[in-house]
């Protein structure tokens, strides 16, 4: 393997896609503290909050107080949200350097999510890249429920292709695939991952799988196995969409750290200080995580086997 091949990028997504579907919304004093655990824990991709309409998420209102207040570490990066161009305003005045849209391959759960078409999403995000581009922040690209959707049901291959084609040809430096209610089984998620590399090269795609089903590891070994290397995923498990019913919380990012760390491929995280971040946040939810290494540290199974 080439030390690129070697190398997993993770973006920890917990913060924001985590805490947005949380019941219990967190002052940003808090959300600063997790980000800063997690920039402890060696993870430089940190997706810090969401500058969308604070009455449809209220979880992520204050994101600009918490843009303010994460470590200024130039090594880490902190994208943030953004549904439209007044997002993209707010998020500038908050200091963001890199930010993300979102879009779907479902029209249903595009309206419902952001109250308009997938077309009419597209036609939004053009000035967004526009004045991104003038203040140089790169722009990450979503497309949600890339293997089903919760009002829809099947999504086709093509309908993906195409809006993901469309986000890199707009100017996003990378398209992440994502599996919003965690649906998707291996060979499905590698048989998509497979035609959108027919159209995109595999280091601009990104995987995000929530894991309703218990999935989400598998899917992610078989896109490691074809080459992707940029892997979504939040700690303790934290989270899901606020507008995908039954959803689930994101893959675990201690189970995929795990995984790796077993596979011989290099993150640059410390498991241990992660799961320090993972208790923390769980305390203050007041929930369990839903990490199984974080479960398995915690007393049962702690037996090491070599
Ligand atoms: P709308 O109601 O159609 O928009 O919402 P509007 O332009 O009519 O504005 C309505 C109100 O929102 C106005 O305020 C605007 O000023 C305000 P009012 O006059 O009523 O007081 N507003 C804003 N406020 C703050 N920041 C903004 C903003 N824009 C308008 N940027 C809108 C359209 C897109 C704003 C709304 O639908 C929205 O905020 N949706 C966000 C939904 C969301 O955040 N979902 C979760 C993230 S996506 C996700 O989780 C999936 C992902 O993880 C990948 C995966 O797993 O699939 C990424
Ligand atoms: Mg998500």
């Amino acid at each position: 393997m080439t030390a690129q091949q070697d190398t997993v990028t993770i973006v920890e997504v917990g913060p924001r896609d985590g805490l947005q579907a949380e019941a219990r919304a967190l002052p940003a004093a808090d959300r600063i503290r997790l980000i800063e655990l997690l920039v402890d824990s060696g993870l430089k991709h940190i997706e810090s909050g969401s500058f969308v309409s604070p009455k449809w998420v209220p979880q992520m209102a204050e994101s600009d107080a918490v843009l303010r207040g994460v470590p200024a570490n130039p090594g880490v990066h902190y994208p943030v949200l953004v549904p439209n161009l007044r997002g993209l305003e707010l998020a500038l005045a908050a200091g963001a350097r890199e930010i993300a849209v979102f879009t779907a391959a479902s029209e249903t759960f595009c309206q419902r999510n952001t109250n308009c078409t997938i077309g009419e999403s597209l036609q939004r995000f053009e000035p967004v890249l526009a004045l991104a581009a003038e203040h140089g922040v790169p722009v990450r690209g979503y497309v949600s429920c890339v293997l089903g959707c919760p009002y829809q049901g099947e999504v086709g291959t093509g309908a993906v292709i195409e809006v993901a084609t469309a986000l890199a040809a707009m100017g996003c430096y990378e398209v992440c695939l994502a599996d919003t209610i965690g649906v998707g089984t291996p060979r499905r998620a590698r048989a998509l991952i497979s035609a959108a590399a027919e159209q995109l090269p595999l280091d601009r795609l990104a995987v995000h799988f929530h894991d309703t089903y218990g999935q989400a590891l598998a899917n992610v070994l078989a896109c490691l196995e074809i080459g992707i290397r940029t892997v979504d995923s939040a700690v303790a498990g934290l989270g899901g969409c606020p507008y995908a019913p039954g959803a689930a919380g994101n893959l675990a990012t201690e189970d995929l750290v795990y995984m790796l760390d077993g596979m011989g491929l290099h993150t640059g995280v410390d498991l241990d200080r992660l799961i320090e971040a993972g208790t923390f946040i769980c305390e203050r939810l007041g929930r369990r995580s839903q990490s199984r290494v974080q479960l398995a540290r915690q007393g049962r199974g702690t037996r090491v086997l070599t």
